[in-house]
């Protein structure tokens, strides 16, 4: 049985509510395994989170919780100091740690490294006198381009070290994304490699670099990038600029790993993070330094029910993503967590590879997302029926609703029907993880995330923000600051109230559907804007049509992300083409425009298909009707089209869609 919202169409689960209670012999030795966690938080938010907060070491401790004077730009901790890397490092190292492994790092073509604390403190010091010579300092921005390798989590954490913050760009980002970022935070560093393994090949990312630099932004000024320090990885051929260029192996022998930690302001600018809105231009999520790092360790520790001294966890995020900051760098580090690292693809040598990880390393906390469950589901239960996955004892889900039929096989296949699944929501604006199951307390249901953390309010509500009952459907919103909220847009205070705050006021807007369900557990519906989710990435409709129109064929596009078994959603562009290129043949022009938005944003946000059309769906009023467009493209008959400027246009349209599926 289905039941379609505004939002959307989500399976009923009213009949059988399927439900997994915490096994006894978990909740024994659970971290949190008294619900009185949820109500003594909700009684004083503030006073939980300062307990969190004064379990990191701070220079100078903080006397206020939360200064929510001047709405919405919050502050956490904001008399205190403290220094992040410290906290990720030195702290566990004094505390008699540093023999503890930090990282397990396995390169795609099987080359290890085995990375203690002691040995990250160590070079990262030794990283953060090497950057203190190259000018970084307080308050700076450092661009990182990197490929998933132990040298990108040393840069970060030596760049935070020097109270600079680092904007980490995906790999997989065009030059022309690249250079946008390092424009948008004005970066006068970036540090890049050579290359990475992905797929069994190197890919490239120094010459991206430079194609980045070369570009001329809007206004033909040259880029406020000094200095290309790149860290040899991949062994491809790239050209070295003399002056700008240098090798990060060259450089690093010079500097000793002697370095004192300094106190920083708890609201000092930790990072920028660049994610899709609704608009062409992508916003640079800033994130601070006492707050993010309480929110993101507290809930590593606690929705992961993480054991530092006994657990290997691995999360499969790339660096380049929210997920990959939060719960790859400065959430297990900050917990002295020993993790694995992996540089490559799921299927590189073949789809087996990730299960041979948690088997060699005995992987306990496995965290990934559903596009890659649903992958692997495909190619088979052989697969990783063939490995001993018995370490394994609590699983997560990140980045889009997991539909129920993926988690059971998640479940079943990779947690041996005993590891609880926590399906953790949040975004790169909330920072650390809002709403997921706590394994000891939890009884699980299959598609929802359920349960907002301690220290949290989130309500469903209608469109003036008044809460939803029990059993209906709305608009999810945080009602009161957290600590790793998004402190603002790098550069764009408006822009951030406007997104965030203008809908209800006092309450985050998160642009995610939601219901409510009798238990009062949250079942999330998606996106309510023009933000499609593609491999749990997201995608704005906005930036790639204005890709799309920037080629020189395409008089007018519009963009949609359909329903996809794998990737969740896919992009979907229908095109008109300007008169004098109608010669071209279509398959012709769709390969083209593929390649052109790969080119322009980067290959995650390559359509999965072009349709070229003549006309798309148009209110009297001239707006494009996307939703139509959307109902096409997933192949369901096309509802009402009497508001349409033409009506017979959507039948052309599916017409042409139906002949190509
Ligand atoms: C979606 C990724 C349902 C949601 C951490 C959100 C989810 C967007 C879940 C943020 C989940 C993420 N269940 N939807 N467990 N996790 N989302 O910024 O639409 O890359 O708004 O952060 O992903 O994506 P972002």
């Amino acid at each position: 049985m289905t039941e379609t919202t505004d939002h959307g169409t989500i399976e009923s689960h009213s009949l059988e509510v399927e439900s997994y209670p915490p096994s006894a012999a978990f909740k024994e030795q659970a971290n949190l395994a008294d619900p009185a966690i949820y109500w003594q938080a909700a009684e004083d938010p503030e006073s939980y989170w300062s307990d969190q907060a004064r379990k990191l070491r701070w220079s100078k401790p903080f006397t206020e919780a939360l200064d929510w004077s001047n709405p919405p730009f919050a502050k956490w901790f904001a008399d205190g100091e403290l220094n992040v890397a410290e906290n990720c490092l030195d702290r566990h190292v004094a505390a008699g740690l540093g023999d503890r492994v930090a990282i397990h790092f396995e390169g795609e073509p099987g080359d290890t490294r085995t990375i203690t604390y002691g040995e990250l403190a160590h070079e990262v010091k030794r990283a953060a006198n090497m950057l203190t010579a190259l000018g970084v300092e307080a308050g700076d921005r450092v661009a990182i381009y990197m490929p998933m390798i132990p040298e990108t989590v040393i840069a970060m954490l030596a760049v935070v070290r020097l109270g600079a913050a680092h904007s980490v760009v995906f790999g997989g980002f065009s030059s022309e994304s690249l250079r946008a970022r390092i424009d948008d935070a004005k970066a006068e560093l970036v540090i890049t490699a050579d290359g990475g393994f992905r797929k069994g090949r190197v890919s490239a990312l120094k010459p991206t670099v430079d194609d980045a630099l070369r570009l001329d932004d809007a206004d033909g000024t040259p880029s406020t990038v000094q200095k290309v320090l790149v860290v040899q990885r991949g062994g491809n051929e790239i050209e070295m600029q003399p002056g700008r260029d240098l090798w990060w192996h060259e450089e690093i022998t010079a500097y000793e790993g002697d370095h004192t930690p300094q106190g920083f302001p708890a609201e000092n600018p930790l990072f920028i993070l660049y994610t899709s809105g609704t608009t062409g231009k992508p916003k640079g999520i800033l994130h601070t330094s006492g707050g993010y790092l309480t929110q993101v360790t507290t809930t590593h520790r606690d929705v992961f029910d993480l054991k530092p001294e006994s657990d290997v966890y691995w999360c499969t995020a790339d660096v380049g993503w929210i997920t990959g900051h939060s719960y790859v760098v400065y959430g297990p580090l900050a917990n002295g967590a020993t993790q694995v690292i992996y540089e490559g693809t799921p299927e590189t040598p073949d789809w087996g590879r990730w299960w041979s990880i948690i088997q060699k390393y005995g992987v306990s906390i496995f965290y990934t997302a559903p596009t890659a469950i649903r992958a692997c589901m495909k190619v088979g239960r052989q697969v990783p029926e063939q490995y001993d996955l018995s370490s394994i004892r609590v699983l997560g889900s990140v980045g889009e609703p997991i539909n129920p039929e993926a988690w059971r096989w998640y479940h079943e296949v990779i947690g041996g029907g005993r590891a609880p699944i926590v399906d953790t929501w949040w975004q790169t604006e909330t920072g650390a993880i809002m709403i997921a199951p706590l394994p000891g307390l939890t009884a699980l249901k299959p598609g929802s995330a359920q349960v907002p953390q301690p220290g949290i309010s989130i309500d469903v509500v209608d469109d003036d923000g008044n809460r939803v009952d029990r059993g209906q459907g709305g608009l999810l919103s945080v009602a009161r600051p957290w600590p790793s909220m998004v402190r603002g847009i790098w550069g764009d205070p408006e822009r951030f109230v406007e997104t965030y705050w203008s809908k209800f006021g006092d309450r985050y807007f998160a642009g995610d559907g939601a219901r409510v369900d009798e238990d009062g557990d949250i079942w999330l519906l998606g996106r309510v804007d023009d933000v499609m989710n593609v491999s749990g990435h997201r995608l704005s409709t906005a930036e790639i049509e204005s890709a799309l129109v920037e080629h020189h064929a395409v008089a007018e596009a519009a963009v949609v992300g359909a329903d996809d078994e794998t990737t969740g959603q896919a992009v979907v562009a229908f095109v008109i083409l300007k008169s004098q290129q109608q010669l071209v043949s279509e398959a012709e022009a769709e390969a083209e425009l593929k390649k052109h938005v790969s080119g322009v944003i980067g290959a995650i946000a390559r359509p999965k298909q072009v349709f070229v059309v003549t006309e798309l769906p148009k209110t009297r009023s001239g707006k494009i009707m996307r939703r139509l467009l959307k109902e096409a493209a997933e192949g369901r008959d096309v509802g009402d089209t009497t508001t349409l400027a033409d009506t017979a246009v959507m039948q052309t349209i599916s017409q042409r869609v139906r002949t190509e599926r």
